[in-house]
């Protein structure tokens, strides 16, 4: 699908989120054929730029990150849409010279008045942002054109401050011009979730407590903080992840099937499904978190948390998180579902694993089956996209002996197609106005009340999360938490 003509607006667009992935992705969507010609491109920021320095940080943004390969006519086509507005948030005279600048694009692209707000900004900005928008008729519908706010996380640091945000947005915006971006849900692995789960008749018999024992959600990354500090101190992994992507992918592995993909049917299935779930008993218990140290990250030394650029020296920021979640109904009722996020990992992997009960007679000698582990069903999120199945097979011989064996389907061997960036198929989503890959504040508000007590809990330990060496698969708390279950963490 084409999107309609349309400005796009990004205020935040020196951030390194704009120069990474919006940029590139604009230039990716054109060079896909999937912009319109009538569309504009303009960048507010405190730079003292004319269009045409930031037409060239877009073009160096372009070249260092787009996935497709650069073709001279596309660029030109983007290049004349493309406007800078120099600007505070605070200034009237800035945002009557961005109503200017919409203007002249409207006209001179024919966008049709449709016009999207991309806030690449912390939510601290949110609320100047879009009164300065209001106040200067930006959020008025002309020629029966739309306005469309994006917005990205972290939305709020609790329940509490995610109302509050939601009450600033929402007094300016109705909830469908509203489209809050969690990338995740961008990605294909994770669409393909749902096509494995409804597309197929084989699995979805087995997708409950009668043979699944306990679910695993993994999002480990190998690099550090790098230069994020003060984004990320005082935020930490359950904060930055688990509230946002990995219950997203939780509410997308357990919920029911929804009666269509249309918005209002996957969302309230999702709801209904984070209504159901809680981390369960002592939270000492069902919860663990840490912190890197100085280690090696392959053959590189890395220094730790601590000695990050910008951390606080007594930072008890976790870098590491793991949460027990249950889910009370009747299709989960007794499989606990594991969630862990962490920096400076061995290795940069997602995943969402199913392991399923051992068969309840094994008509075979204890030494027959000692290479037999649970079989599982692994939906490789990233980086080598695939599914996987593991499941015992006969090891070639005379022995009847079992031995753990993996089947793969892996995205590259199977598709020619290559996959959309995430942020390609959101801002395209945007425009088009198709909001089902978009959480809404009730999902948000779900997620901040599952982690709200865990939150909390930490916040009055005294001590620091236990320290990790950079390069290990994490503390020794996250451990004992699956071991007292009786499982063990994979090691993907
Ligand atoms: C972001 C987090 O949402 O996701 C970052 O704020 C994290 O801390 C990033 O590094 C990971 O995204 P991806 O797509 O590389 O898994």
């Amino acid at each position: 699908q084409i999107a309609g003509p349309c400005v796009l607006v990004i205020f935040g667009v020196t951030g390194d989120l704009s120069r990474k992935k919006l940029m590139p992705a604009v230039y990716d969507l054109a060079n896909r054929g999937m912009l319109p010609p009538g569309f504009g491109l303009v960048g507010f920021a405190r730079r003292d730029w004319q269009d045409q320095d930031f037409a060239k940080v877009v073009h160096d943004a372009v070249k260092e990150n787009s996935r497709t390969p650069f073709r001279e006519e596309v660029w030109e086509q983007l290049l004349e849409g493309i406007r800078f507005v120099p600007g505070t948030f605070d200034s009237d005279e800035s945002f009557d010279k961005l109503k200017d600048t919409i203007c002249e694009l409207d006209q001179a692209r024919g966008t049709g008045g449709n016009h999207a707000f991309y806030l690449s900004i912390p939510p601290s900005s949110f609320e100047v942002v879009v009164s300065q928008l209001k106040k200067h008729g930006l959020t008025e519908e002309e020629q029966g054109g739309w306005n469309r706010v994006v917005i990205e996380k972290p939305f709020g640091h609790d329940l509490e401050s995610a109302k509050e945000l939601n009450a600033v947005v929402s007094s300016l915006f109705e909830p469908q011009e509203v489209f809050r971006i969690d990338h995740y849900l961008g990605k294909e692995t994770v669409q393909n979730m749902l096509a494995l789960r409804f597309a197929n008749q084989m699995f979805e018999p087995l997708w409950n407590n009668h043979y699944v024992s306990h679910v695993q959600i993994t999002m480990a990354e190998d690099i550090g903080i790098g230069g994020r500090a003060g984004y990320y101190d005082g935020i930490g992994a359950a904060r930055d992840v688990i509230q946002n992507h990995l219950l997203q992918l939780l509410a997308l592995t357990a919920m029911e099937e929804p009666t269509s993909f249309e918005a209002s049917q996957l969302r309230a299935e999702k709801q209904k499904v984070l209504a159901a779930a809680h981390v369960p008993g002592d939270l000492s218990q069902t919860t663990a978190r840490g912190q890197y140290c100085a280690g090696w990250q392959g053959a590189q030394q890395v220094k730790g948390y601590l000695e990050e650029d910008g951390v606080d020296a007594g930072s008890s920021t976790e870098t590491f998180a793991a949460i027990r979640v249950d889910i009370d109904n009747r299709r989960w009722a007794g499989v606990p579902f594991y969630l862990r996020a962490a920096k400076r990992m061995p290795r940069r992997v997602t995943e969402v694993a199913l392991s399923f009960k051992r068969a309840p007679h094994l008509p075979f000698t204890a030494t027959d089956t000692e290479e037999l582990g649970t079989n599982a069903l692994v939906m490789r999120i990233q980086p080598d996209e695939g599914v996987t199945l593991r499941f015992g097979a006969k090891v070639p011989g005379t022995q009847m002996e079992i031995r753990e064996v993996s089947m793969d389907f892996a995205y590259g061997g199977s598709f020619t197609e290559s996959s959309p960036e995430a942020y390609e198929r959101l801002i395209l989503d945007v425009m088009l106005g198709d909001a089902p890959l978009f959480p809404q504040q009730e999902e948000v508000e779900l997620s901040w009340s599952i982690l709200d007590p865990v939150l909390e809990h930490w916040a009055a330990q005294p001590d620091q999360p236990e320290p990790y060496e950079s390069g290990t698969w994490g503390p020794q708390n996250a451990v004992d938490m699956l071991a007292r279950d009786g499982f063990a963490w994979r090691r993907p």
